[in-house]
């Protein structure tokens, strides 16, 4: 039992090394995080301290690449996905993205790996 919880700690912590290293992260200093269509709001903080109400078309930051939704400049992803929410109380974006052969399976990002928060504005 102890055997199996300090493997899944050592899991843990690998996978947040993993993703930190490559974490855009902007949801540790924005906040009221919510998507409208394609359009992500939050208010983020900037280097005065203040917090802002910021708005980014999560299209120009993630593609669909054969089903499969990823980090990418100008990435236009709303032409070929459809049923986008973001997971409640999460940055996890979920689509259903089509594929090249036909199928349109769930798909699952965290947006904090594409979207920064850069002086209280959201940037990708
Ligand atoms: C998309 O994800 C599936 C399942 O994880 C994988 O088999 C496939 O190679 C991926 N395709 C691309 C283009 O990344
Ligand atoms: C495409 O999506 C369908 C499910 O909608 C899946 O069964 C199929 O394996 C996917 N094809 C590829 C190449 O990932």
């Amino acid at each position: 039992m102890q055997f199996t919880s300090l493997q899944l700690l050592a899991s843990c912590l690998v996978l947040f090394g993993a993703s930190s290293a490559v974490a855009s992260d902007f949801s540790a200093s924005c906040k009221s995080i919510s998507l409208s269509g394609s359009i992500l709001y939050a208010d983020c903080r900037s280097e005065s301290g203040n917090y802002a109400e910021s708005a980014l078309d999560t299209a120009n930051c993630v593609a669909n690449y054969d089903g499969n939704l990823s980090c990418a400049s100008g990435g236009g992803y709303t032409g070929s996905c459809t049923d986008c929410s973001l997971e409640s109380g999460t940055t996890y974006l979920l689509c259903d993205c089509k594929n090249g052969s036909g199928g349109d399976p769930a798909s699952l990002i965290d947006l904090n790996t594409c979207i920064s928060n850069t002086n209280g504005a959201l940037s990708c």
